[in-house]
């Protein structure tokens, strides 16, 4: 049997649904280029902004946490910034994108601060470049917040539902948001998104976290010249709480809604899973910096078996599977002590154990 890995998400003809993360993965041109060569179904930039001026990184922005015992990587901590390249140069090389690889997606990430002009003129300049679509980075936790960007945003309902209106103003392509992990539900904020007509959800942004201390100088990580700030936490570690923001976005959206699903994702088995919570289509920053642009081969090809396996030809037949599976705590308490009473109802004869009169209520119909 073969199976179609390809989906179309609000208009947008993926191949298949893994789509490199912004980030740098997805830096420049050329490194995306090489993604595409390679086989990934689709790209989001590294986030856009109108003045690159006001990005400055540092160096080292990394801290990778690992497993004592293994020394696997389980986790990353990151403290860069979005895209310090002039927004002129992303024209260019979005334009030149397209024209050779006129079948792969490219949704270009932009991010601005609470300021209806600029939303408005960045989608403008981008959208005429012949991207696909946008993802509005309303997530980033560290270094944007400061300027009332990224996540300062995005936790704000009203304000996600405000920046959403004035880019859905601005442009014609299908608009996703960028969902930060850093709230307690995401509840009221896709709420807020859905009244403003949103397209999709990206679901998660980094973690807001501190990767640890170095015991023999006492600093904590990643230092710069011995300091650091709480930067963005992400790899296989966030996997489960990237899966239960999915699944919670997935159940509360619109039918024409989509989700794209982010977080710690690095094999096709952890992509299935998304895909199963309610995500249409996957993105996949750490797991790219980590094991190389290459993980695409074994990714489509164990989606593809898990697929196989349970009989789904089209991709679109696995989406919000196991949604129905989840439930309240009470509900389960429910469920177990209705499966208790069927357990103990006598089934044949020589089930009976002689509790008559309660054997005898068991099988009474509710
Ligand atoms: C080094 C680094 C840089 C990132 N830069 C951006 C960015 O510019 N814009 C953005 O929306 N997300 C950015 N992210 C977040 C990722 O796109 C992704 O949401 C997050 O890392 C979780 O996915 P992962 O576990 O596959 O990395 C960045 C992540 C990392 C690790």
């Amino acid at each position: 049997m073969s199976v179609d890995l390809s989906i179309t998400v609000n208009g947008i003809h993926f191949k298949n649904p893994f789509l490199l993360a912004s980030g740098p993965p997805g830096t420049n041109a050329r490194v995306i280029s090489k993604s595409f060569d390679l086989g990934w179904g689709g790209a989001v930039t590294k986030t856009i902004c109108l003045d690159s001026s006001i990005i400055i990184n540092t160096a080292p922005r990394y801290t990778k946490y690992r497993d004592p015992k293994t020394n696997n990587v389980i986790g990353f901590t990151n403290i860069e910034l979005i895209s310090d390249r002039p927004i002129e140069i992303w024209e260019k090389e979005l334009v030149q994108l397209k024209k050779n690889y006129s079948d792969r997606p490219v949704i270009a990430s932009i991010a601005a601060s609470l300021n209806q002009n600029d939303w408005q003129q960045l989608s403008k300049r981008i959208e005429a470049t012949g991207v696909d679509g946008f993802e509005l980075n309303l997530s980033c936790p560290h270094g944007l917040p400061d300027k009332q960007m990224g996540m300062a945003l995005g936790e704000d309902a009203q304000r996600v539902e405000q920046v959403i209106s004035w880019v859905k103003d601005a442009t014609k392509l299908p608009v996703w948001v960028k969902m930060t992990p850093n709230i307690g539900s995401p509840i009221p904020i896709v709420h807020a998104a859905q009244n403003a007509n949103v397209d999709g959800f990206s679901s998660i942004n980094t973690i807001l976290s501190l990767a640890g201390v170095n015991l023999d100088t006492l600093r904590p990580q990643p230092t710069v010249e011995g300091y650091t700030t709480p930067g963005g936490y992400s790899g296989v570690a966030v996997k489960p709480i990237a899966l239960r923001h999915v699944m919670e976005i997935a159940r509360a959206c619109h039918d024409d809604v989509s989700v794209s699903g982010i977080g710690g994702i690095v094999t096709g088995a952890d992509a299935a899973q998304f895909i199963l919570f309610g995500a249409s289509t996957v993105q996949i920053c750490t797991g790219a910096m980590l094991h190389g642009y290459e993980i695409i081969q074994s990714l489509t090809k164990q989606l593809s078996d898990i697929m196989e396996q349970h009989a789904f030809t089209h991709l679109s037949e696995m989406v919000g599977k196991s949604i129905p599976y989840v439930t309240t705590h009470a509900d389960l308490v429910d469920i177990q002590e209705q499966a208790k009473q069927q357990k103990a109802r006598p089934q044949r004869d020589n089930d009976w154990k002689g509790e008559i009169a309660s054997e005898t209520d068991a099988l009474i119909t509710q």
